[in-house]
């Protein structure tokens, strides 16, 4: 909790983009950033502990590797996953979590009276956005590996069903130039699409599809990849496969890309995002063979798993056909 509202002060109060270059005193800091310099030292030292920040011997205070992440226009940037990770509106879930490890149930509607993506996009957009750059964030960190782990031998058309703000198709379009895309999400967050395949040099090969994935999946294309998008509840996962099959052509493949709880390098970031995702929609982090089985039961022949460079695995699985 501390760790988490040390970080995000310091985002908020623009403290990564104070600090230059060379270190800075805590006076100089203070000056930048409009605050108290006993107070702000305070924060400092929290900081330093943490190793966030390094304090040089004459008591200034600089960037390391982790700090510079936080700043906004770092290439690597976390500025909105932290933002997202420690939201005020995730706070009031977290006391609660026995209560979600006795039944199973999300806490998230009892609370804010809705499932959290809708709660989220009809009545706080301001989270929205922040949860929308936070995920562009996160998957800016994987899409190169993952694009290139990708097999498209003889794809034409590939879409990505729940796809954001479009940060890995955008990075599939320029890794292979034959293929066209389509950014499937919901409307508020599609309405945000990056802006390179809205208007940009990747616009004229991009279709962008408004809708919700659990009602109906209408698009057609050669493969579906479906990044961290099936860890809600397993009834919404299985709906939105069996939405892609009934969309798809016999043949065509669905590459489902998340950590897998057995292939699994960063146990402390998955199993706190495991039990977010209980909090949030009473979703789940899988294994291999928890994702099979949904791949199943949404109708799906499952292929095999596949690394992709990152912490993320690849399930394939393939729209079988039903006259064989
Ligand atoms: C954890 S984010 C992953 C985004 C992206 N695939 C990535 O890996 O960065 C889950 C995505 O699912 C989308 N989503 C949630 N509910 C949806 C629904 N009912 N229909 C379509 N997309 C949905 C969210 O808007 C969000 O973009």
């Amino acid at each position: 909790m501390v760790s988490t509202s040390v970080l995000i002060a310091a985002i908020r109060l623009g403290l990564p983009e104070a600090v230059g270059d060379e270190p800075a005193t805590a006076e100089a800091l203070a000056n930048k950033v409009g605050a108290e310099v006993d107070t702000l030292t305070r924060l400092l030292d929290a900081l330093e502990c943490r190793g966030v920040f390094v304090r040089t011997s004459d008591g200034r205070y600089g960037h390391n590797e982790v700090s510079r992440l936080l700043r906004e226009d770092d290439p690597n940037s976390v500025s909105y996953l932290v933002q997202w990770i420690g939201h005020p509106l995730l706070w009031p879930l977290w006391p609660r979590l026995d209560e979600s490890i006795r039944t199973g149930e999300a806490v998230f509607p009892s609370i804010y009276g809705k499932y959290v993506f809708d709660y989220i996009h009809e009545d706080d957009p301001a989270a929205g956005m922040v949860l929308g750059r936070g995920m562009t964030q996160a998957s800016n960190h994987t899409s190169d590996a993952i694009a290139r782990s990708l097999d498209l031998t003889d794809a034409t058309v590939v879409a990505d069903i729940g796809g954001g703000q479009g940060q890995l198709l955008k990075t599939v379009l320029e890794h292979h130039p034959a293929v066209r895309g389509v950014l499937f999400d919901l409307p508020p967050v599609v309405a945000r699409a990056h802006a390179d395949l809205r208007t940009g040099p990747l616009a004229d090969r991009v279709e962008i599809v408004g809708g919700d994935c659990r009602a109906e999946v209408p698009v057609v294309a050669d493969v579906y990849l479906v990044k961290n998008v099936l860890e809600w509840d397993d009834e919404s996962s299985v709906a939105t496969l069996a939405n892609v099959v009934a969309s798809a052509r016999p043949g065509a493949r669905v590459v489902v890309i998340q950590s897998l709880t057995d292939h699994n390098p960063e146990p402390e970031v998955t199993t706190a995002l495991d039990l977010l995702l209980l909090l949030n929609g009473a979703g789940h982090k899988h294994s291999t063979g928890q994702v099979r089985a949904l791949l199943e039961r949404g109708g799906l022949r499952y292929v095999g798993v596949r690394p992709t460079g990152t912490f993320l695995s690849s399930v394939e699985a393939v729209v079988p056909d039903p006259s064989r």
